[in-house]
């Protein structure tokens, strides 16, 4: 059978500080199976989380393509920056690489950019947050996606950024309290901002907000880190 967009399958990869993880997508983008995960090599190489992106997506079976989710700047394939892994991430080929080591054809964005491409209603100005290792952000008008918006390293407060206040690393030293207080500070900054029309809070550390959220703010599930990979073959 000759395959065409309505048949092929998509193998959607997140790297993330903490964890690598897949997921097998039919080519309306609904989850086919189960997501896998590997905990991050570390040092978080490019040649480690190969291997582990490989072992994988030898687990998933076959697919047609492969979408991924880096958390750094992507430019043209080419991962730029790598906060929050091994600094011999900056200026390597990730979409030839992986090519050439799956044999198929390969997408690569920003990890916070895919979450919210799986996760926005396509209306107007919508932002996308992600709290996890890193602090993430996705910038969409009517859809389309504005690339690489780096909040997380823009100076929120005290003379440290966003990332630095609401990381991981922060969360563990201040404590739930002191981190959800200054989320709601981060919110009342980038809403007058932005202006958005729907902000979205994805990532890991979702589960610890514990204030009523604002309006037209919205917390998505962590699995569309990765069920954004079917809108990267949308053309
Ligand atoms: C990176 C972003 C990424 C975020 C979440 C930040 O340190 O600079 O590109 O989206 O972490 O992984």
């Amino acid at each position: 059978m000759t395959e065409t967009s309505s048949t092929l399958t998509t193998l959607a990869v997140d790297i993330g500080g903490s964890g690598v993880k897949v997921l097998l997508l039919d080519a309306a983008g609904q989850a086919i199976g189960d997501r896998t995960r590997i905990d991050t090599p570390q040092p978080a190489t490019p040649t480690a989380i190969m291997a582990a992106i490989l072992e994988l997506a030898a687990g998933q079976g076959n697919f047609d393509r492969v979408s991924v989710g880096f958390p750094g700047v992507v430019r043209q394939g080419i991962t730029k920056t790598a906060v929050n892994l091994d600094p011999s991430w900056i200026g390597f080929p990730l979409t030839d690489t992986l090519k050439h080591k799956l044999g198929k054809p390969v997408r690569t964005v920003n990890d916070a950019d895919m979450q919210g491409l799986g996760a926005i209603a396509g209306q107007g100005v919508e932002l996308v947050i992600t709290l996890g290792t890193g602090f993430g952000s996705g910038l969409f008008l009517e859809g389309r996606l504005v690339p690489n918006l780096e909040l997380g390293h823009h100076p929120f407060r005290k003379g440290q950024t966003y990332e630095e206040q609401l990381g991981r690393a922060a969360f563990d030293v201040i404590g739930k309290d002191k981190w959800n207080k200054r989320l709601q500070l981060a919110i009342a900054t980038l809403d007058p901002l932005f202006n958005y029309d729907m902000l979205y809070l994805g990532g890991g550390n979702t589960k610890k907000i514990a204030f009523e959220l604002p309006p037209q703010t919205q917390i998505v599930p962590n699995i569309s880190g990765l069920l954004g990979g079917i809108a990267l073959w949308q053309d």
